[in-house]
């Protein structure tokens, strides 16, 4: 495995993998690595010739105030799992080979970054597409692999591929969870102990609303009353949002039909976690 740092180093490797007729598969993180990042990486080398993976935390996606200082990196032990796992390179830009000037240019997908973590995050979507953007043309792959955790990043990535005309598939994982449900993120390690057992209540009162759902229950609001109302019992929960949306559209609902996407966001603490389920509610 490789280790590069500048996107000179990496555009050479890649051009000479492409040459020999090599698939390149991608995937972007930030880093301090889980069973969900390496669920998407271990896709990837098990579909692609060739995976690159990149771990940049990225400044421009998180808004003043926000945990960019004190996000979480561990870049020895990232390295080591990827090297276990079979990955091809490893790129670790810094902030200045991604952003050597004032950045002037920026992606930016209307309409679906607005609702859920677009109301409570403004930029911070802008920052995303636009970091995907960069690094899909520094590694030009053939395949990137996103995680079902984030649905509205997978949605608004996807989005931006096809109206940009990116020559590029992009692949949705499932969200990869904790034996009591939790999915996991690199921002579980903020949580002490007691906080820990109440976020399980964040997946719990997803699964209720599966329940409703296949009980036939058609109104938004009932189901996202009960959903409020299991997060209400641990008290250190501060929830931003609950919403059930369109899957694709992600427009709001009259009615509970087709492929519906059941967002939650909570703070517990300091910590601001997010999940989803997507229910087919087509079949109920
Ligand atoms: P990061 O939070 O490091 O996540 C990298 C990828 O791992 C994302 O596609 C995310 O959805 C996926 N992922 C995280 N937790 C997961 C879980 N429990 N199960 C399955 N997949 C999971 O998302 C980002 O980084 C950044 O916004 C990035 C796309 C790299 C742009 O900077």
């Amino acid at each position: 495995m490789e280790h590069v740092k500048t996107i000179e180093s990496l555009g050479k490797l890649v051009k000479a993998m492409r040459q020999q007729g090599k698939t390149i598969g991608f995937v972007p993180t930030m880093g301090a690595f889980h069973k969900g990042h390496m669920s998407l990486i271990e896709t990837a080398v098990n579909q692609s010739d060739f995976v690159v993976v990149s771990i940049f935390v990225n400044p421009t996606q998180f808004a003043p105030g926000e945990d960019y200082e004190k996000y979480p990196r561990t870049i020895d032990a990232d390295l080591k799992l990827c090297s276990d796992v079979g990955v091809d390179i490893v790129f670790t830009p810094s902030a200045e080979q991604m952003y050597p000037t004032e950045n002037l240019t920026w992606v930016n997908v209307e309409k679906i970054t607005a609702p859920l973590c677009g109301q409570f995050r403004p930029g911070h979507f802008q920052g995303v597409t636009t970091v995907c953007a960069k690094l899909f043309n520094i590694v030009l792959p053939d395949i990137a692999y996103f995680g079902q955790k984030d649905a509205q990043q997978a949605i608004i990535i996807k989005k931006m591929v096809s109206d940009l005309n990116i020559p590029l598939e992009i692949v949705v994982c499932p969200t990869i969870r904790e034996d009591d449900g939790l999915a996991l993120s690199s921002r579980n390690h903020y949580l002490d102990a007691s906080q820990r057992q109440d976020a399980a209540l964040i997946y719990k009162s997803l699964q209720t609303c599966r329940k409703e759902i296949e009980n036939g229950t058609k109104e938004p609001e009932t189901i996202i009353e009960k959903i409020r109302y299991t997060l209400q019992q641990a008290a250190s929960i501060q929830i931003e949002y609950v919403s059930i949306l369109d899957a694709e559209s992600l427009n709001d609902l009259d009615n509970i039909n087709g492929r519906v996407l059941v967002a939650v966001a909570v703070k517990i603490g300091q910590t601001r976690l997010i999940d989803n389920i997507i229910v087919d509610a087509s079949e109920y």
